[in-house]
């Protein structure tokens, strides 16, 4: 067996596919603020808290810094070309879900919105931010959980139905709908 070897900064295209999700924050202001994020993990599940790591310079950052809240939205397949508009870097303050054409509506706890085209969201507030290589990784406590209607199958998300988005790398996606099961 022969085993090539591969760039060590290249090890998030091994731990590969990611959930892709869409983050949305908001300012001070209240301005509303989205991209996506596929650096995302659970990290504990009583009391529930989960990590991401953002660049220190995204729009996502400063907000997270500012006001300590956020909304992981799950990225559903018919939704992929409009995640990808989310990751367009439009200038601070100005709000990626309308570019998209995505709709919010009002979160149950935290002051950034939930996105209606997403069919599940977890509502933040931050634990702690660290500074970690180039990235800032940031814990939080999900503070509220919802999800859409029939979203479900046995307790766990009904994959044929969602169709969640996987981040491979660059512009490849996965869609993860391809149910496997343990013997
Ligand atoms: C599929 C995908 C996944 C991404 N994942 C991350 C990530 O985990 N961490 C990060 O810092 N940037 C990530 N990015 C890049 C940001 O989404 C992108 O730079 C965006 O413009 C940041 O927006 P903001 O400045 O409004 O926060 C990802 C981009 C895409 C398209």
């Amino acid at each position: 067996m022969n085993f090539e070897d591969f760039p060590p900064e290249n090890a998030h295209r091994i731990l590969a596919p990611r959930p892709t999700v869409i983050i949305t924050t908001v300012n001070k202001k209240g301005e509303i603020n989205a991209a996506p994020f596929s650096f995302v993990m659970p990290v504990s599940m009583n009391p529930p808290i989960l990590a991401f790591a953002s660049a220190p310079s995204h729009d996502t950052n400063l907000n997270v810094e500012e006001t300590k809240e956020f909304v992981v939205n799950l990225t559903p397949a018919d939704i992929l070309q409009k995640m990808w508009i989310t990751g367009e870097k439009l200038p601070y303050g100005e709000n990626e879900l309308v570019k998209a054409g995505l709709n919010s509506i009002p979160s149950k706890i935290v002051l950034a919105p939930r996105i209606v085209e997403s069919m599940a969201h977890l509502e933040c507030k931050v634990l702690k931010i660290m500074e970690v290589g180039d990235h800032n990784l940031i814990t939080a406590y999900v503070v509220h959980a919802s999800i859409q209607e029939n979203c479900l199958k046995n307790g766990l998300l009904d994959v044929e139905k969602v169709k969640p988005i996987l981040h491979l790398g660059g512009t490849d996606f996965v869609v993860g709908n391809n149910l496997k099961k343990v013997e």
